[in-house]
């Protein structure tokens, strides 16, 4: 009886463990329906999902789009009733399936038609970029960002360019790519730091790679109201110390689908 029990064990654990290593090895993604319906992934090397469990839609519009005030800067209007802002900056750090992204067009071309749109993303693996075309979550310029990634349109870059959007994906380390953006025009007026999570993925939380955030944000120009700001979805003291070492005002995020605030910064 005990000795069977044991060779249970035994067996279940070589079972779990050569699963676990034959889809790293062969990049088997495991994909999650989330309580919004919109699907995520399972990582198995950082054993985190993608998104939060409650809704990964969800969570790109309330932790990220909402968090960052995305639809008060773009519907801004002067007193003729026109828009202040005709264009609009987001870096996506971490892009994943792009949901984020997406989400964040949605909102800004429902508000403001006409508005410019850059987007610079940084991620590392193709494997999770290779999911995209798999899906077709309820995003209504989630075929742009299949458009993206369509082709590498040079070496380890990915580029769209419409009409008034232009998406350009650096496909590397984040704490190299980063800095590639710092002797360039381009500032951002939003950030979307979405790694896996602190414990797990330490290396894109420490003040060093906030700094490099930071010193690609775009500088307060007018009003407050213009900060540029950063949005995240952990509220862990280690990110809020070292978001305010690198400059960043630190403030509460929205709460969603727990307990725990997300994390907003500010370049005051
Ligand atoms: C939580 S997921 C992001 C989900 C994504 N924002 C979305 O909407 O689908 C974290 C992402 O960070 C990426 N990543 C991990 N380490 C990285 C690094 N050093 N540089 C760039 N991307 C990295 C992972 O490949 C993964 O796609």
């Amino acid at each position: 009886m005990f000795l069977s029990f044991v060779a249970n064990k035994l067996i279940f654990l070589v079972k779990t463990k050569t699963l676990k290593y034959y889809s790293i090895y062969f990049q088997i993604m495991k994909q999650i329906t989330t309580n919004d319906n919109s699907i995520t992934y399972h990582n198995e090397e950082y054993d985190e999902t993608y998104h939060s469990t409650s809704g990964a839609i969800e969570e790109a519009q309330k932790k990220f789009v909402e968090a960052c005030e995305i639809r008060e800067f773009v519907g801004k209007k002067d007193n003729n009733g026109k828009f202040v802002h005709n264009s609009i900056s987001i870096l996506d750090v971490c892009f994943g399936l792009g949901y984020n992204t997406a989400v964040a067009i949605d909102n800004i071309l429902g508000i403001n038609p006409d508005c410019k749109i850059i987007v610079v993303a940084l991620e590392n693996d193709p494997t999770i970029l290779n999911e995209i075309n798999k899906l077709n979550p309820k995003i209504n310029s989630f075929p742009i960002i299949k458009q993206l990634i369509s082709k590498l349109a040079s070496n380890n870059e990915y580029e769209v360019n419409l009409n008034n959007i232009k998406i350009l994906l650096l496909l590397d380390d984040a704490r190299e790519t980063i800095k590639t953006l710092q002797n360039q025009e381009i500032k951002f007026n939003f950030c979307f730091l979405d790694p896996f999570s602190p414990k797990k993925c330490p290396e894109l939380w420490t003040e060093e790679f906030f700094k490099d955030i930071f010193a690609v944000m775009a500088d307060n120009s007018s009003s407050p109201e213009n900060n540029s700001k950063l949005a995240t979805y952990s509220c862990a003291r280690i990110v809020r110390e070292n978001l305010a070492k690198a400059g960043f005002t630190v403030k509460d995020g929205p709460i969603v689908g727990r307990r725990s605030p997300g994390t907003i910064g500010v370049k005051e």
